[in-house]
């Protein structure tokens, strides 16, 4: 194979595996273009949500994990590769994948690779086991070395955090044009490969001091029967509020994950908070004002006699990647 096709193939590949990223209600609002030896990453406007996202947040939060996806299938094959993260794309894109050299196959990048396909959104509740102080130090490292950083909630914040989500919650419920929005991504069976499907929503949403969102549609997970005294709270955030913030918001987020993946902790992002003004600038203020509020997060320990929660579908890799002769 000439180098051109091995540089191809890996991109293609890469590709594909960033297919398993999570996304805002499973959008999947990103296309790849391969072409010229170079992997590059759009946003897609058509899977925006209009009304719960108007400014595209959560849209490059998730173009960022499909972007940091990509990179962990990359490395996987031992692959180095540089990134251009263009300022202000306007159509243009959002990032440029180069691929530089090959090195030997870290067994991290290995482990990271499988993580791709076994993390999921765990929307039961978590155990009474709280994560250990060490595991919360070894995310916070992760986060930052995904570009962001995290900040843990101490229990006055939490119960700050339960008012913020509240509010949104009531804004979201309020608003006819996003609860008919939300009704178009979630619910059902999903066949067209987007969305959220009953079976990754809970029967009934668990009594917790932090409200899940709540998406008005009927689930069939049964959620258990715990709470979320244990859990703990986080609000992963930046230093700056652009586009590439948000989409390196997106990377770090990616990064966390797996490794919370890894080490059997489960994330549950709560976005809520972040889409409506109000309950940003509480979030704001937790940072004492010194960062921008990517997402809150739940992060618990996994109950080692649940079997994971089933797949979300995802698009057919014919609808997110093109391949440019
Ligand atoms: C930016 C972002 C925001 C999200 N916000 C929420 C949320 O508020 N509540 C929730 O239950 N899940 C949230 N999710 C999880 C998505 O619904 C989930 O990733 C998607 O349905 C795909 O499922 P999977 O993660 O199991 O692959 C969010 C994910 C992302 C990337």
């Amino acid at each position: 194979m000439s180098n051109a096709e091995e540089v191809k193939k890996a991109l293609v590949q890469a590709a594909d595996a960033a297919r398993f990223a999570p996304s805002i209600h499973n959008t999947q609002p990103w296309r790849w273009v391969v072409q010229s030896g170079e992997l590059r990453l759009f946003g897609v406007t058509e899977r925006q949500l209009t009304e719960q996202d108007p400014e595209g947040r959560m849209l490059l939060l998730s173009c960022g994990t499909a972007l940091h996806h990509a990179q962990v299938a990359l490395e996987a094959e031992g692959w180095r590769y540089e990134i251009s993260r263009p300022d202000t794309p306007e159509n243009g894109p959002l990032a440029i994948i180069t691929l530089t050299e090959r090195e030997p196959i870290r067994p991290e990048a290995t482990r990271h690779f499988q993580m791709l396909q076994v993390r999921r959104t765990d929307r039961r509740t978590v155990t009474d086991d709280a994560v250990p102080e060490s595991v919360l130090t070894f995310l916070t490292k992760a986060a930052e070395e995904g570009g962001a950083r995290l900040h843990v909630l101490n229990r006055d914040q939490v119960i700050e955090l339960a008012v913020a989500v509240e509010q949104s919650q009531k804004a979201q419920d309020t608003d006819e044009r996003l609860r008919a929005e939300m009704a178009n991504w979630v619910g059902g069976e999903r066949e067209d490969g987007t969305g959220i499907p009953a079976s990754a929503l809970p029967e009934e949403l668990p009594l917790t001091t932090v409200a899940e969102r709540d998406f008005q549609a009927k689930g069939t997970l049964a959620a258990g029967g715990g709470h979320d005294r244990s859990a703990t709270y986080a609000v992963l955030y930046g230093t700056g509020d652009d586009s590439v913030d948000w989409l390196r918001g997106g990377e770090a987020l990616s990064r966390l994950w797996l490794t919370a993946a890894e080490q059997a902790v489960s994330l549950l992002p709560l976005s809520g908070p972040v889409e409506i003004p109000s309950s940003r600038v509480a979030l704001r203020e937790m940072l004492g004002g010194l960062g921008w509020p990517f997402l809150a997060l739940r992060l618990g320990s996994l109950d080692p006699a649940h079997s994971a929660p089933p797949k979300t579908p995802r698009l057919p890799a014919g609808q997110v990647i093109e391949i440019v002769d």
